[in-house]
């Protein structure tokens, strides 16, 4: 590969549910950062898709009279087209149930077999199907999981197959504490998860006994392969069983929501060290957000506050539900969102702010011949993106490039000025200056509003057709 490459995944989303601003705000995020690093040149491969195996889809499945591969065949696309009408500029769409990834399952834990990391014995405690997880007294509060209404947690005895999870628990811990191979980011949850595995960790099942929907154990076809072994693997397969892929191992960076953290910053690298990876082949970064709280409260098909994507986009248009996505993301806290509060941000920074200042300065400026402007991106910037703090990042695009115009052209009034005098001329050039700036920076977030800007200012400024932002 001539460039740098980056390779960059959102967790693969459950098929039995619809895709909500909470899944959204994890693609969006990916999405922002992926373009970020095309935008600096790299090479980029960026993975979503579902994951489709398990108890629970085969129950929904059954529920509408459908088989499992109807069902994922009938559900699959409606995710898939919910980040095409965002914009989300993804390489591939990998499905779990994709018999090239199956391959690839098979083969991965047919090592992690072979190096004697898998042992039969029997399960007996409780289960989430919610989580799709097995769950120790610990987690449980009154008996259930927290996450997941109460008929979802389920006792089960079974023998299953067992994954020698402890054994890798040192090296984990060695290269966590080490701030040179630690992958675990924000510190918060690196420190979190070091307490947990130096508490002492139990072995996991690999396997379950019972569930159809699933891929084979290769050492024991009655088995199935649990499903989060099924689809942590996601990340690799795509990038073996696609076409020039390979050299996009390890991934850069993993984005996934806290709840799924011990997955993916333990089990996952346990199970790519047992089949024989090298700490040089592990994933770099592991990136765990927050969550949404819609008006306080967890979002939830029981509680009724879901809020889809679709809705955004039928308000604020695509560009508007990136940028309110970017600017409300829960990077180390929860964040609390809800559509008074997104309209109010919306009108506030993009119809009142950033919509008029290119509506005024493109009337002003009308004709006027332009510069070429410097088109790097400062390193602060790529810094504060690269680690999930697209809030500030923005914050600082607006400083910059915004305010400092708005402020501009109040001060000076141009339009108070004869067409001849050179201060005039002065402010609208350093107005357009900035916008050129700021659009060159807004690309990740909002890619068609950017190139709208840009458009307007192309050799010499052109007023707009219509608003950038129609205010709500
Ligand atoms: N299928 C597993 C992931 C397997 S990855 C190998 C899964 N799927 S999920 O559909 O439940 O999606 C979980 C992800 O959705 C979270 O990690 C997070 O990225 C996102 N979110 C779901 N609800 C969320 C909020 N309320 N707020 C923010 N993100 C949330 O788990």
């Amino acid at each position: 590969m001539d460039s740098k490459k980056f390779f960059i995944t959102t967790p693969i989303y459950y098929i039995n549910d619809v895709p909500h601003i909470g899944h959204t705000c994890t693609t969006v995020a990916a999405d922002i950062i992926a373009r970020l690093h095309k935008q600096l040149g790299e090479n980029i491969f960026s993975l979503t898709g579902t994951d489709e195996h398990g108890q629970k889809v085969a129950e929904s499945a059954a529920k509408v009279n459908l088989t499992p591969k109807e069902y994922c065949d009938k559900i699959s696309p409606r995710f898939e087209n919910a980040w095409r009408d965002l914009n989300i500029d993804f390489d591939f769409f990998i499905r779990t149930t994709d018999p090239r990834h199956e391959k690839v399952v098979a083969d991965l834990l047919q090592k992690i077999y072979d190096n004697g990391d898998a042992y039969k014995d029997k399960y007996e405690g409780w289960y989430c199907i919610g989580c799709e997880k097995f769950l120790t007294e610990t987690e449980l509060v009154d008996g259930y999981c927290p996450l997941h209404p109460p008929e979802k947690t389920v006792q089960k005895s079974e023998e299953n197959w067992f994954f020698r999870l402890s054994k890798y628990v040192p090296k984990l811990i060695e290269l966590i504490e080490n701030d040179k191979t630690n992958y675990i980011f924000p510190e918060g949850k690196r420190s979190e998860i070091l307490a947990k595995l130096k508490m002492g960790v139990r072995d996991i099942s690999l396997s379950r006994e019972n569930v159809e929907w699933g891929i084979s154990v290769p050492w024991d076809t009655k088995q199935t392969v649990y499903v989060w072994f099924d689809a942590l693997i996601n990340y690799y397969s795509a990038t073996q069983f696609l076409d020039n892929k390979k050299d996009f191992w390890p991934a850069n960076l993993h984005l996934i929501g806290k709840e799924i953290l011990w997955f993916h910053t333990v089990i996952w690298q346990a199970m790519l060290l047992s089949a024989g990876f090298t700490v040089d082949q592990l994933p770099k970064k592991v990136y765990i957000h927050s969550f949404y709280m819609i008006d306080g409260q967890k979002m939830s098909k029981s509680l009724g506050n879901v809020i889809s994507p679709q809705q955004l986009v039928d308000l604020f248009g695509v560009d508007g539900t990136r940028y309110l996505i970017a600017r409300s993301f829960p990077s180390e806290n929860d964040s609390d969102v809800g559509i008074e509060r997104f309209k109010e941000k919306y009108n506030a920074d993009l119809a009142n702010n950033l919509g008029n200042l290119v509506s005024r300065i493109t009337k002003l400026a009308e004709g006027l011949k332009t510069n070429n402007v410097e088109n790097n991106l400062d390193q602060k910037f790529i810094k504060l993106l690269d680690n999930c703090r697209y809030d500030e990042a923005i914050g600082l695009v607006f400083d910059k490039f915004i305010n400092t115009s708005n402020a501009k052209l109040n001060e000076v009034a141009p339009w108070k000025l004869e067409k001849t005098d050179p201060k005039r001329n002065e402010v609208l050039t350093y107005c357009v200056d900035n916008l050129k700036q700021a659009a060159n920076y807004l690309k990740p977030v909002m890619p068609t509003i950017a190139e709208k800007i840009e458009e307007c200012l192309r050799d010499k400024v052109k007023p707009l057709e219509k608003p950038l932002f129609p205010r709500i």
